[in-house]
């Protein structure tokens, strides 16, 4: 192990984990996440181009589990509404099982995911706009902004520049639980409002 890596390896082991903080926030990298299959774990990325080490935190906000589902319930292409993290401005969200493994999928095909229904560009309402072909939400009703499901929500075309926040999730014998989101939900300076 080289000293970066100890470094790297020293700075990792020194952040907060869900587990031990509960409610909160803690610290992480698209990258990890990407990589990581949607489960919340403290982690630092090192850019390399300039030779040294420089940790690029990303922030996921955690909440209390909601249930949201029943994994024996949902029908394949078949969007479920929940509103997640409150009941406030932009928490509607959809779940639904893609038949596809998807990033950050549960299940035992993985292919289960949740994503707030706000589009980030400027808010338009995704409800209703699910492609089963093409795993997709949108095109956005407003300026036609489209969301890749199966890769975290990435933009696929559009308006949009930022993906669709991702909501975490568990799976706990049936029972489909909301533990966060991935993203700043639009509209929001924070997720966690009041
Ligand atoms: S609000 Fe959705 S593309 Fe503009």
């Amino acid at each position: 192990m080289t000293h970066q890596q100890r470094t790297f390896a020293a700075e990792a082991s020194r952040l907060p984990s869900k587990r031990e903080h509960g409610v909160g926030k803690c610290v992480m990298s698209r990258r990890n996440f990407l990589l990581s299959s949607g489960a919340a774990t403290a982690v630092v990325m090192v850019a390399a181009s300039s030779g040294s080490a420089q940790q690029i935190p990303g922030v996921v906000a955690t909440y209390p589990r909601k249930l949201i589902g029943k994994l024996s319930a949902l029908k394949t292409d078949e969007p479920v509404g929940f509103e997640y993290p409150d009941e406030g401005a932009f928490a509607r969200s959809v779940l639904i099982k893609l038949g596809r493994e998807a990033g950050g999928g549960i299940g035992p095909q993985k292919d289960v995911v949740a994503f707030n229904n706000t589009c980030t560009h400027q808010g338009g309402e995704l409800a209703g706009t699910y492609k089963a072909d093409t795993k997709s939400l949108g095109a956005c009703p407003l300026h036609l902004s489209t969301y890749d499901l199966t890769r975290h929500g990435i933009l696929i075309s559009g308006q949009a520049y930022q993906s669709l926040p991702q909501v975490l999730l568990e799976l706990e014998g049936d029972d489909i639980y909301a533990v966060g989101v991935f993203g700043l939900i639009y509209g929001r300076f924070d997720n966690l409002q009041g």
